[in-house]
């Protein structure tokens, strides 16, 4: 019985074989166990004799378990070492890291400049009232930008904002003077896409008002601007235009910071680049808002941002942005 279960023992190479192999022989209804139990029906002489060789037996195969279970368990520790073992001259994993959208980087840079200029950042909702769009920036209810073809309805009360000026009508309703705020954001107009149209677009709007804010202000704020986003050399021009919201109004031009002004493809010869929309607020506006236009005064001007990015970056049509082919956004 000793050599069969020493040699069964030996065979074994998991710690559960060993254990059954302990249940076999010395478990309650083991074959040792059943020897000792019949020890009882031995006579005086016999029994002695027999009990050592029993318990010699019980103790050879009780320390031959022990033993092979160290040695499966030292084998086992082995092998979970030999899969642990790190190869640290393997090459690492190369993560790409996600960047910004030339969208994202142009908002980032114009609100950098504002904020250092003293401004803050005012957003509103993409999904406007027509009074905050339209009613409130004194928008004539005949004006043609109010037509179904140019603006997305939701209701008789919603639109999809058509740009980022009634973010000022919220912000003169909702907060102190003096105010001093950028405001850029999403918005939508009813243009099929082309090379130079986007239904979904971005602008950025700034809006000052206080006592005493002049047009001289304006031209000095965005004549700072201009130069930090373009290039000190930069030269602004305003050329008289008109926006319900703002009166005096004008579209501001900078000189191609390609060409320098010379004239180039760029600004297809003229060496000036038309950027901004610009103008002082209305009194009809301030007065919308609730604020006293014979005590305050205040100056507006909105950019396109996709513009302002495809002359810095030279693009050349404004689906590019939107259509996330990776091989145009890992240029940036
Ligand atoms: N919101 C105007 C536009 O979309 C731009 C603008 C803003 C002009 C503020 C003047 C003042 O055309």
């Amino acid at each position: 019985l000793k050599d069969i279960a020493l040699g069964e023992i030996q065979e074994a190479s998991t710690i559960e074989e060993l254990e059954s192999l302990r249940v076999k022989y010395s478990g309650k209804k083991g074959q040792l166990t059943a020897i000792m139990k019949e020890m009882g029906k031995l006579s005086a002489e016999e029994r002695p004799v027999i009990g050592k060789v029993a318990n010699v037996v019980r103790e050879a195969i009780e320390g031959g378990i022990n033993t092979k279970k160290e040695e499966i368990k030292a084998i086992e520790k082995e092998k979970q070492l030999a899969s642990e073992i790190i190869d640290v001259t393997m090459p690492g994993k190369v993560f790409t890291v996600g960047k910004k959208h030339p969208i994202t980087k142009i908002i980032d840079e114009v609100s950098e400049i504002f904020m250092g200029l003293g401004f803050s950042i005012a957003e509103g909702p993409e999904v406007e009232t027509i009074e905050n769009n339209f009613d409130a920036l004194n928008a004539p209810k005949d004006h043609p930008s109010r037509d179904m073809s140019d603006t997305f309805y939701i209701n008789s009360e919603l639109l999809l904002r058509t740009q980022t000026s009634p973010v000022q009508v919220r912000t003169m309703k909702n907060n102190d003077l003096p105010i001093k705020v950028i405001s850029p954001g999403r918005c939508f107009r009813f243009d099929s896409p082309d090379a130079t149209h986007s239904p979904m677009f971005h602008q950025i709007e700034g809006l000052v008002v206080g006592k005493d804010v002049t047009m001289a202000q304006l031209k000095g704020t965005l004549d700072n601007f201009v130069k930090k986003l373009f290039g000190e050399e930069t030269k602004t021009k305003f050329r008289p235009h008109n926006f319900p919201f703002t009166e005096p109004s004008a579209e501001v031009d900078v000189t191609c910071f390609k060409c320098g002004g010379e004239g180039c493809a760029m600004c297809k010869q003229e060496g000036w680049i038309e950027i901004l929309g610009a103008g002082m607020v209305h009194p009809n506006v301030l007065r919308n808002c609730g604020i006293d236009p014979e005590v305050y005064s205040g100056f507006a001007f909105g950019m396109g941002v996709e513009r302002i990015g495809m002359l810095k970056y030279e693009i050349d049509d404004i689906r590019l942005l939107f259509e996330n082919d990776m091989r145009f956004l890992n240029q940036f």
